[in-house]
């Protein structure tokens, strides 16, 4: 079976098992980890920010940010489909007890008169607005970039509303590597998450950067939500391969881009195909019913798909997908469309 269900399905390569056999360790929780030491500090300088804090999860580097920047009852601007607020579980409500509102974006980008006219509107009556987020690449919408002009703008709403801004950036590298001089976020943000766990190959783990009194007040967090961790250079030594790694990630483009171009686009049992230029494409129906018979078929054809929404369904490359099987997951795209039932 070739897995297309997400970028999170990769094993670790013979080179990332090397670099965990020849790693040294320490115990994290007194700081003492090496590895995790250098990674934290590797992550901060290229991306320029102060501190970072290797996390569990993309989840938990979110919501620690949130739980940071804002007080229980405070608002957290947000596109309607983010990541943070709708697939994290009720994290935001259950943790630090805000409320998310939305603002309307187009493929994670805001409509930045209605942001302002939001926020202005939350100085009369309604709850005070201490965070602002942001989601690169945009899921939701198919992998979106959201250019690095627009983080610089809403930055500058940021501060002079005196919010803080927070990149959820689990996929920020298929961003970074479209415009390759965006790289330093610290510069224009107060939080900002990413994975190594999502097409970086990476078994588990993401970095969390802020400054050094954000990353302190973090530290605490994460252990109130059990995730201090002991010899866990582990993890980041794979971590540190991935990331070193990240400009591969480009191979992953170019397999998306070849299957985009070659599927039969004029098929009517599709609605929507929708591809972003970085690893992902999604295919819409009119209903769940054609939907599921399309994963089906595809299925029967050995690829596994995922589901984004109910009545879209999405392959996404990754580095395990090998060069030599895109012509059989294009021949299957296209028998499984042309099939009905
Ligand atoms: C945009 C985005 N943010 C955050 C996360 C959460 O990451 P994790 O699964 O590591 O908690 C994901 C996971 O898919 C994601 O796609």
């Amino acid at each position: 079976m070739i897995d297309l269900r997400s970028d999170t399905v990769t094993k670790p390569s013979k080179g990332m098992l090397n670099e965990i056999l020849n790693a040294e360790f320490g115990d994290d929780e007194y700081k003492e980890d090496p590895t995790v030491n250098s990674l934290e500090e590797y992550c901060a300088n290229l991306m320029g920010f102060q501190a970072g804090l290797f996390v569990t999860s993309g989840l938990m580097g979110n919501q620690i940010s949130l739980l940071v920047h804002s007080n229980p009852g405070e608002e957290v601007i947000t596109t309607k489909d983010s990541h943070i607020k709708n697939y994290e579980h009720g994290a935001a409500a259950f943790l630090s007890r805000i409320q998310f509102r939305d603002v309307e974006s187009v493929n994670g980008e805001y409509n930045l008169d209605v942001l302002s006219e939001t926020i202005k509107e939350s100085k009369i009556h309604k709850p005070l607005i201490k965070v602002l987020a942001v989601e690169n690449t945009h899921l939701a919408s198919g992998g979106s970039i959201v250019p690095f002009d627009h983080i610089r703008q809403l930055s500058d709403i940021a501060i002079s509303n005196e919010m803080k801004l927070h990149v959820d950036g689990a996929r920020i590298w298929h961003a970074i590597l479209s415009e390759p001089d965006s790289i330093k976020y610290g510069q224009f943000c107060d939080s900002l998450t990413f994975c190594f766990s999502k097409g970086l190959g990476a078994p588990v783990g993401s970095m969390l950067l802020g400054d050094s009194n954000f990353i302190s007040e973090a530290r605490e967090f994460r252990k109130k939500l059990g995730g201090g961790m002991r010899q866990v250079g582990i993890i980041a030594s794979a971590a540190r391969y991935s990331i070193e790694n990240r400009n591969e990630l480009s191979e992953d483009h170019e397999k998306a881009d070849t299957v985009f171009k070659s599927i039969q686009k004029e098929n009517k049992s599709f609605k929507d195909i929708i591809y972003r230029g970085t690893n992902m494409i999604f295919f819409k129906f009119d209903n769940e019913e054609k939907a599921e018979i399309f994963r089906k078929n595809l299925e029967d054809k050995k690829i596994i798909s995922g589901y984004i929404k109910k009545d879209t369904i999405r392959l996404v490359f990754h580095r395990d997908v090998k060069n030599d099987t895109l012509s059989d997951i294009i021949n299957a795209v296209n028998y499984s469309s042309s099939l009905d039932s």
